[in-house]
């Protein structure tokens, strides 16, 4: 039987926590014949650290066949030691008459410690992907503070927002889900993000001629996409959670077992494709294969298309020029 790895989910005693550990635990994001070890990281403080007993308590009473071992720690040092993968999921959400600067603040040092001992103790290999939001400026913020690690390995999770266009588009066409193909998603996890889908087909047939209504990508599809985690916090008066873990198994299991050329959305550092500047942490259409991911390259973008991947850009670089001097 395989060795098993080493897997670090941060925040895991929060609601994503608690949709997600199980799901890792029984094979969902690295294959039924996959043991794992959790390596599971909560703030110091005496709640979270109880909280966090009661869930390890309970993947103790699952009897997971996978389950290799389970671990609690307050310090990222520890918590990161020799980890294959690093779910990053903890981050400090804003409070009541908190600015956006000082939640990028408070972002900027828990993400920075997190890359640094990431930086330090993590397998060589590691494959991070940051869910705390803003997730692709702290998935840039931990990169950077991790110079020892391939700026590759760090990634930012645009997959929910990826799913949510692709079940719009199935409820629009009357088609089933499994059966798109070629969906995009470009640029920020927040309301900017720009789902593309002029490439996407479904039986080899054309999303965009089957749907043929620009008015309804442009007033409708778009900002349900864009604003559907607002949606569910006033629907449910609590952030989205078991779809967030869903997308962070989608991205880990992807990534790490192929998608046999389907493609699929990552927040990855750039490397200037498709005129992003280098290292911004973007989202862009990708397959991966052999543990490697590759963006989607040659595709056409037209004038709306254009100015939809600026404005997310624009809110990024925006984001990035916020925590520059913290770094
Ligand atoms: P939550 O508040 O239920 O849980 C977060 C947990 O993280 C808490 O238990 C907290 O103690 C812990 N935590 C905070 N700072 C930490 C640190 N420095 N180290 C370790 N643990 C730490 O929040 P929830 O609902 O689980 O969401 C987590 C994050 O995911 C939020 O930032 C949320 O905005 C984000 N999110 C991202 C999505 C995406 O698509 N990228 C989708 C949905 C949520």
């Amino acid at each position: 039987s395989k060795k098993p790895v080493r897997v670090a989910v941060t925040g895991a005693a929060g609601q994503i926590g608690y949709a997600l550990l199980f799901r890792i635990a029984s094979g969902e994001m690295l294959g039924k014949d996959q043991p794992v070890i959790l390596q599971l990281l909560e703030i110091p403080d005496e709640k979270a650290q109880n909280a966090l007993k009661g869930v390890i308590m309970e993947l103790e009473d699952c009897a997971f066949p996978l389950l290799a071992g389970i671990e609690a720690h307050s310090d990222p040092m520890t918590a990161f030691k020799d980890t294959d993968f690093a779910l990053l999921v903890g981050a400090r959400p804003r409070g009541p008459g908190m600015e956006r600067s000082d939640l990028l603040a408070a972002n900027a040092q828990i993400f920075t410690v997190q890359g640094k001992a990431l930086n330090a103790v993590a397998s060589r290999n590691v494959k991070v992907l940051v869910v705390g939001n803003p997730a692709n400026t702290n998935a840039y913020i931990a990169m950077k503070s991790a110079p020892d690690l391939p700026a590759k390995n760090f990634t930012a999770m645009l997959r929910l927002d990826h799913n949510r266009a692709a079940s719009q588009i199935a409820a629009k066409t009357g088609k089933a889900v499994a059966d798109i193909e070629k969906l995009a998603v470009w640029g920020n996890h927040s309301p900017t993000m720009y789902a593309d889908y002029r490439y996407a087909t479904i039986g080899g047939q054309s999303v965009k001629a089957m749907i043929n209504d620009e008015q309804w990508n442009r007033e409708v599809f778009l900002p349900t996409v864009g604003k559907r985690g607002a949606a569910i916090i006033a629907a449910r008066g609590l952030s989205s959670a078991a779809s967030a873990a869903n997308a962070a198994i989608d991205h880990m299991r992807d990534w790490a077992l192929g998608t046999n050329g389907k493609w699929v959305t990552m927040g990855i550092p750039s490397k200037g494709e498709y005129g992003i500047p280098a290292e911004v942490m973007f989202g862009y259409p990708v397959t991966t294969e052999n543990g490697e991911y590759k963006i989607v390259e040659g595709l056409e973008i037209d004038a709306f298309s254009q100015e939809c991947i600026n404005k997310t850009l624009n809110e990024l670089l925006e984001e990035q020029n916020g925590v520059k001097h913290l770094l």
